[in-house]
């Protein structure tokens, strides 16, 4: 090589060429020249690519392991695992559990039966439950737990084509970049949609004659998707248009879990059953909570197939979605529990911020009792629970980093009806108190 100096044509450094190895791609007839540097860059852009996809070795990988992965995801594994964050609801954690489990063994099956068309049939999932009973943090824990890819896609904000919004087509993108873009990995994940609810057709009888911005599109695109189809979409941030290439996969294999509240659905499960029989009542006069709860709870559960579809769902995506998983509401017992049991219970969580700080964070049981009786008058169930804690804390949280000495803060009932701040002691008076008691 002649040159000692030249601008590498990716980077434009001016770079000092004294072996071959400074220059590794040149060429003499364009000058064209690639430096060690961003020749290093390219490979290992490569090599990340390439594993994000799994590669070739892994991927054998992955279905080498499906056995182990069978034994390792037995439904009393994840189902133990749920119970570690999400209070009751022991059905649903059950049903999903199994719907995992099969999910396995339908991959299984149908890798040991290749080139045959014998196979095992899927069972989508419907899950349906008040506001903040724990649908999405129940499926968001599961996507964690599995080892297959798992993408959770808010069904609100889809809408058909030509409206503004997403397209149906984004909830498979989001399963393939779940997948680390790898499309066999893809066809064989799991799809949460959340939200369901908010695509029924608007022209039920409770419903106002509102705007419905081809809700009903949004079913007929989400049907396909259930059925089995090719489904084609853009990378993301690329626009769409007829030149973009675009990505195809089968959703054939994909197991679809959608979920929403369906808030008044148990009016319409009423109203069937008292066609026939008498209304489930608690005397005439006006119900308790726990009557209301206890009635709407009945009612949940028994929802049927024809109720979804009075309800707005096309008869034949309800035909799609087998399994009809129903979740009740929380009692203040369940949402005591849920301020101190799960593993990232609020109360622990704000044990551990306030540990950082060198502080002993204590609430006191009636203290704990009051925040569940707010979240329920607040009608959102274990939504607001954080929220309030949040409020009652904001102060000392404020104060508490003032220092480093050891403190302890203890949350009474006055402060969480907001009659007085949370007291911070010194942590000398925890060692008296404890000894006087
Ligand atoms: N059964 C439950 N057990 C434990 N935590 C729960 C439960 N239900 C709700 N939560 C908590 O309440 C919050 C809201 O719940 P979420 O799952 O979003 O409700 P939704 O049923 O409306 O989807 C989450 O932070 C979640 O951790
Ligand atoms: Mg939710």
């Amino acid at each position: 090589m002649t040159i000692d100096t030249f601008h590498c044509s990716m980077c434009g450094r001016r770079i000092k060429v004294q072996t071959r190895a400074d220059l590794p791609i040149f060429d003499p007839g364009t000058g064209f020249g690639i430096c060690k540097n961003c020749v290093k860059n390219i490979y290992h852009w490569i090599e990340d690519e390439e594993s994000k996809r799994g590669g070739r070795s892994s991927k054998k990988g992955f279905y080498a392991t499906l056995g182990n992965l069978l034994e390792k995801n037995k439904p009393h594994v994840i189902k133990a695992y749920l119970d570690e964050f999400i209070i009751m609801q022991d059905r649903a954690k059950k049903i999903l559990s199994v719907a995992a489990y099969n999910h396995y063994k339908r991959m299984k099956y149908e890798l040991d039966n290749r080139g045959s068309d014998d196979e095992i049939e899927k069972s989508n999932v419907i899950i349906l439950g008040p506001t903040g009973c724990g649908k999405t943090a129940m499926l968001s824990h599961l996507s964690k737990l599995l080892d297959i890819p798992f993408a959770v896609t808010d069904a609100s904000s889809l809408t058909e084509a030509g409206f503004v919004g997403s397209d149906v087509e984004v909830a498979v993108r989001n399963l393939y970049y779940a997948a680390g873009k790898d499309i066999e990995k893809t066809e064989h994940g799991i799809i949460y949609l959340d939200e369901f609810d908010k695509i029924a057709r608007k022209s039920g009888e409770n419903n106002s004659i509102t705007a419905d911005p081809g809700h009903e599109g949004v079913q007929q695109g989400l049907l396909k998707m259930l059925e089995g189809s090719f489904v084609e979409f853009t990378e993301r941030g690329q626009r769409k248009h007829p030149e973009a290439p675009t990505i195809k996969v089968n959703t054939k294999n994909i197991l679809f879990i959608v979920g929403g509240a369906f808030v008044g659905i148990e009016k319409v499960v009423e109203q069937r059953i008292k066609k026939g029989d008498a209304a489930i009542g608690f005397g005439s006069e006006v119900p308790s909570k726990e009557d209301t709860d206890k009635k709407f709870n009945e009612l949940i559960h028994q929802v049927r197939p024809e109720d979804l579809m009075k309800y707005g769902i096309i008869p034949e995506i309800i035909g799609r979605l087998p399994v009809i998983c129903t979740l009740e509401t929380l009692d203040e017992d369940a949402l005591l529990r849920i301020l101190t049991e799960p593993k990232n219970a609020p109360v622990k969580q704000y044990e551990k911020l306030l540990a950082m700080d060198n502080v002993k964070l204590e609430f006191e049981e009636a203290a704990l009792r009051a925040v569940a009786k707010m979240a329920i008058e607040r009608k959102t169930g274990a939504r607001s629970l954080k929220g309030i804690i949040e409020d009652v804390m904001l102060e000392v949280m404020f104060d508490i980093p003032k220092t480093n000495e050891p403190r302890r803060v203890v949350i009474t009932e006055a402060c969480i009806k907001g009659e007085e701040q949370p007291k911070i002691f010194p942590v000398d008076e925890i060692n008296l108190s404890k000894e006087s008691a």
